[in-house]
């Protein structure tokens, strides 16, 4: 497995300077973590996240901070949360973590990006990723996924860091199924799909704020994460996939409802191969996939 710390694009990954914390209520804190992928990867073995208490008043900055960074990285789509919802549907169900920065040595490009410049904490956070249980045993819904990179310029980006939050979220919580929905076309779509084994549960929602959203579902496999930073075709994809010969494009509506229609028709299951969509435009379109009979 290569080390994070040999690629020249994560230079910024100073644990001393950028550490992973965890924003929880005490009694639902991991007892184990990292435990369930211990044999997969080893990116967060050496690090010591930070816990802050979100039920305790003092937290609150915390809070304040995490909250402007969501409503900024989110302004664009329309999609930031209302802090009530940030209470009732993450803190107080679930499991809120990212990555934060320490505060005397943010550079100034990432105080102007979040617009704060008298910050008392002694940590900033820059991404946020928050994940709730479903009521399904095991199943979580990854409610939650920004990084302050979406608000700076290309040469300031701490490259990784939207991929590592969700993934050190993952690990941390010891999470195997995780579904989550999405934009197709939103460049997040790339990160999610290299996760594990990603499945189309809706292809066009109109549920949701924006019906061209797509809803998958994540088996979660730890050991492709590298393939982010040291791409290539996944070994096992094709052992356990099926080109269908078929394709989903993004940008036809009518093809969105013609996939959506086939899954509540029982045809799936289908899949997308997390290679193609990180090398392919964000407007697709993308192959689909069908698991192999006895796989
Ligand atoms: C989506 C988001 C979390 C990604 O995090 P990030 O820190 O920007 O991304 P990372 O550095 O981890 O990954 C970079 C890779 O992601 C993809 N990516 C990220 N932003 C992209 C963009 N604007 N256009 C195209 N690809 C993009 C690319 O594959 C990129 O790699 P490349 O530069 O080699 O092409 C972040 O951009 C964000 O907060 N966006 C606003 C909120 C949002 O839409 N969240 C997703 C909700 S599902």
């Amino acid at each position: 497995m290569n080390k994070l710390s040999s690629h020249p694009r994560l230079d910024w990954l100073d644990y001393s300077q950028v550490r992973p914390y965890v924003f929880v209520r005490e009694d639902l804190r991991v007892q184990n973590p990292g435990s369930l992928f211990k044999d997969n990867i080893n990116w967060f073995d050496d690090v010591e996240p930070l816990w802050f208490n979100p039920l305790h008043q003092k937290q609150v900055e915390y809070s304040n901070l995490i909250l402007n960074l969501e409503a900024k990285a989110f302004a664009a789509s329309g999609l930031g949360m209302d802090r009530w919802v940030f209470y009732d549907c993450a803190v107080m169900p679930g499991f809120v973590a990212g990555f934060a920065h320490k505060t005397e040595t943010l550079p100034q490009f990432m105080k102007d990006a979040l617009g704060v410049d008298e910050i008392k904490r002694e940590w900033t956070p820059i991404s946020l990723f928050i994940v709730i249980p479903t009521m399904k045993p095991g199943e979580w819904f990854a409610h939650n996924l920004c990084s302050v990179n979406s608000l700076l310029d290309r040469k300031d980006k701490f490259y990784g860091l939207g991929f590592l939050t969700k993934a050190f979220g993952l690990w941390y919580a010891n999470i195997a199924n995780c579904c989550g929905a999405t934009q197709w076309k939103s460049p997040a779509v790339r990160l999610h799909a290299l996760y594990g084994d990603f499945e189309l549960l809706t292809t066009y929602t109109p549920t949701h704020s924006y019906s061209k959203t797509i809803t998958y579902r994540l088996d979660v496999k730890p050991q492709r994460w590298e393939k982010f930073f040291w791409p290539e075709p996944s070994d096992t994809f094709e052992e356990k996939f099926i080109k269908t010969g078929l394709q989903i494009n993004p940008e036809d509506e009518s093809n969105l409802i013609h996939w959506q229609n086939e899954l509540e028709e029982k045809k799936g299951p289908f899949y997308l191969r997390s290679h193609e969509i990180l090398s392919a435009p964000l407007s697709g379109p993308y192959n689909i996939y069908s698991p192999k009979a006895g796989s």
